[in-house]
């Protein structure tokens, strides 16, 4: 299966679990790209998403699976990332894997309600959530690495047997 994982990442910790899930999926022979949104000058809190321009416009047509990934900003999914969602037309009518990093220890510290924002704005765009994860990067523990990198696995093997 021919995918891609197309990662916001401001300070790296979301684009270090996304290295680790396409290395996973590579392992497993899948053809997967990685593509780190970037932005046209920096984006700070409060920005709004019309004065963001995005550098790179990944095209999401071609790919069998499509994995999406952000850091918990507000307690929502990073601008930047939001407004990929929003400005994407080959967005439409994919199933995606979602997942997200954020600093507090648990789940329902932001990164559910983050979630829950990737799916209703990936909804409004004629896309379904099919399965998502939560990386706590505090708690050392468990962050939730290994579980999201499974996760993502399940998700595209999945869409195999589709
Ligand atoms: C502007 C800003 C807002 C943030 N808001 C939250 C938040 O609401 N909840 C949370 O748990 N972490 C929050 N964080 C922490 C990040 O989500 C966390 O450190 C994440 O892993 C960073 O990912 P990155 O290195 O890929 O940017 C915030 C960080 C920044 C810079």
């Amino acid at each position: 299966m021919k995918g891609i994982l197309v990662v916001h990442s401001f300070s790296g910790n979301t684009f270090s679990v996304s290295e680790k899930v396409v290395n996973k999926l590579k392992k497993e022979g899948h053809d997967v790209y990685i593509e780190r949104l970037e932005t046209t000058e920096k984006v700070k809190n409060g920005t709004p998403l019309s004065d963001i321009h995005l550098k790179n416009m990944p095209d999401l047509s071609s790919f069998d699976f499509v994995i999406l990934s952000s850091p918990v900003h507000g307690g929502g999914v990073s601008s930047v990332m939001k407004k990929f969602i929003i400005s994407s037309d080959s967005i439409n009518g994919k199933d995606i894997f979602c997942f997200v990093t954020h600093f507090f220890p648990f789940a329902w510290m932001g990164g559910n309600s983050a979630i829950s924002q990737f799916k209703k704005m990936c909804s409004e765009k004629n896309a379904n959530v099919i399965d998502s994860s939560v990386v706590n990067w505090k708690n050392k523990k468990e962050t939730g690495i290994g579980e999201t990198v499974s996760k993502a696995l399940d998700y595209v093997n999945s869409l195999c047997q589709k």
